[in-house]
């Protein structure tokens, strides 16, 4: 057993994430109005919205990297809006974020990288253990060749796997995918949409992806919303949002 009772995933079936009336402005900028969102353990929930709605913002609200105006916001049932430094940062050991953009530390091999977060959560000491989850998290990208490598050897889409695995190293109970196939070619999104089926399925991890990729929302999503103003407008499954009848809803399957 590698880890702290503290961080081994939930095995209940509870809402993980639980969102109430969240509202967030910058100034007079009224991004979120008003957003209400449940995920459970285990399902993948995708959001869609046009560029500049407020999705980064509220994921980043989840991991309170940005405070929220007003409303309730509870992971594992704990309320994170008035938690303090140190139950934020045992919280934030249970959750993965993949940033859009999603940088690797140049200066460092992509070992290092994997090893950065286990040494700064200071989890584990044990440097076999450290090999082998090390070992376990590039084999569950594919890339344990590219363990000795440096970011600048590596394809667009080999470091998005990389920001993969480095967050996958700590075996996170909730994953925040922003954006993850963004700028890579159909394939390799696809690639990178199986993998976080995958992660899903080997983890029961539960996850709230942001894209504009409706291949990736279609092979990743158990459920999906729609922000729009301030709100969410529209959710469902892929197919049932597909086939909505609603003109807003329809316009965000066109394909030009
Ligand atoms: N820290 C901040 N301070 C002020 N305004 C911010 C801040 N973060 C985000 N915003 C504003 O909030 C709005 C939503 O930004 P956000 O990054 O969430 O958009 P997004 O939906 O993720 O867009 P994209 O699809 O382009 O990533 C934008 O108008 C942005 O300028
Ligand atoms: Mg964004």
């Amino acid at each position: 057993m590698y880890f702290e009772e503290s961080i081994l995933p939930h095995s209940d079936s509870e809402n993980v994430i639980e969102i109430n009336h969240l509202k967030k402005s910058f100034n007079r900028n009224s991004v979120l109005k008003d957003i209400s969102l449940t995920v459970k353990k285990g399902e993948n929930v995708v959001v869609l919205g046009k560029s500049g709605i407020g999705k980064s913002v509220l994921i980043k609200c989840i991991v309170r990297l940005i405070q929220p105006d007003a409303g309730s916001l509870k992971v594992f049932g704990q309320e994170i809006t008035s938690m303090n430094p140190e139950e934020l940062n045992e919280l934030r050991s249970k959750i993965g974020f993949i940033f859009q953009g999603n940088a690797l530390y140049d200066s460092m091999t992509v070992r290092e990288n994997l090893e950065f977060p286990l040494r700064r959560n200071k989890i584990l000491k044990d440097p076999n253990i450290i090999e082998e989850l090390i070992v376990e998290a590039l084999e569950n990208v594919g890339l344990l060749d590219a363990m000795h490598k440096m970011p600048s050897e590596l394809s667009g889409g080999m470091k998005k796997r990389i920001g993969l695995a480095r967050t996958l190293i700590l075996k996170p109970d909730i994953i925040l995918y922003d954006e993850p196939t963004t700028g890579l070619d159909p394939l390799t999104s696809r690639e990178i949409s199986n993998l976080i089926v995958e992660i899903q399925t080997k983890y029961n991890a539960s996850s709230i992806i942001i894209t504009h990729d409706l291949n990736c929302a279609k092979i990743t999503s158990n459920r999906m919303l729609i922000l729009q103003d301030g709100i969410f407008i529209a959710q469902g499954t892929f197919d049932e949002l597909k086939n909505s009848d609603d003109e807003w809803v329809k316009s965000y399957f066109k394909v030009e």
